[in-house]
């Protein structure tokens, strides 16, 4: 981020719209304009723009979300890595059905995405897993993500028995219980906080792979 950036971060903070609205044709792709705020989000300066709440079902019908990081977009979907041993991971094998929330209050912009998961291949998991430090990587076997810790030392003890399990091998081996989550999106709505509360929100809905769009009220 470059002092004009940082700047702009500060003064337009709370202040209203940003950066002009796009324009919306019958054309536009909603994965365009997504990639349009998503650039404009990393040039405000707000820190971890990729971070996002993904919420889940649980069997009881129990919604629950937590922070994730969108680690790759594209036309087939959006992506984040995680344990799938995790509760979100079990959540997910039961039903695929996901809603994914970016908020950057600093434009004023939120974008709601809601569709179904599937793994990505273990490869493309594997490449991202070694991208990783090498620290982040022992963590990943360390972690029983989301099952109860014995004592406070657990995780620690595993991470020690981890590291010094691989202390000689100059690669990590890949862990197959962590990868990532594909979201393949049906519905995508982007807001835009205007004056008077009289916001903008701007509904693509997906039928029979068309993408057709329409406003609602604020
Ligand atoms: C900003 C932020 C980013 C995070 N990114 C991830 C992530 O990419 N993957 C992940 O598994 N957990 C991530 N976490 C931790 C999750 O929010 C959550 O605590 C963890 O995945 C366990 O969730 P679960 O028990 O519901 O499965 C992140 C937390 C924060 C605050």
């Amino acid at each position: 981020m470059n002092l004009l950036e940082k700047l702009k971060c500060l003064l337009t903070f709370g202040q209203g719209v940003a950066l002009p609205l796009p324009d919306i044709s019958s054309e536009t792709d909603p994965l365009t304009l997504f990639d349009q705020w998503f650039n404009d989000a990393q040039k405000s300066g707000i820190l971890l723009p990729e971070s996002m709440s993904i919420s889940t079902c649980d069997t009881n019908g129990q919604p629950r979300s937590r922070m994730v990081l969108l680690k790759e977009y594209n036309t087939d979907g959006f992506v984040f890595y995680t344990n799938y041993g995790s509760s979100k991971s079990q959540e997910l094998e039961a039903n695929n059905k996901i809603s994914l929330l970016f908020h950057w209050n600093v434009l004023q912009r939120q974008i709601r995405i809601e569709g179904e998961v599937s793994k990505t291949s273990a490869e493309q998991s594997k490449r991202y897993f070694h991208s990783r430090d090498r620290g982040s990587q022992i963590g990943a076997w360390a972690s029983k993500q989301s099952s109860i810790l014995t004592s406070s030392a657990e995780l620690k003890d595993r991470e020690a028995f981890y590291k010094k399990k691989f202390a000689n091998l100059p690669e990590i081996p890949y862990p197959e219980f962590w990868g990532g989550w594909q979201v393949k999106p049906s519905y995508i709505e982007f807001w835009q906080g205007r004056a008077s509360r009289l916001h903008d929100r701007i509904c693509f809905e997906k039928h029979n792979n068309k993408w057709t769009h329409f406003k609602r009220h604020p």
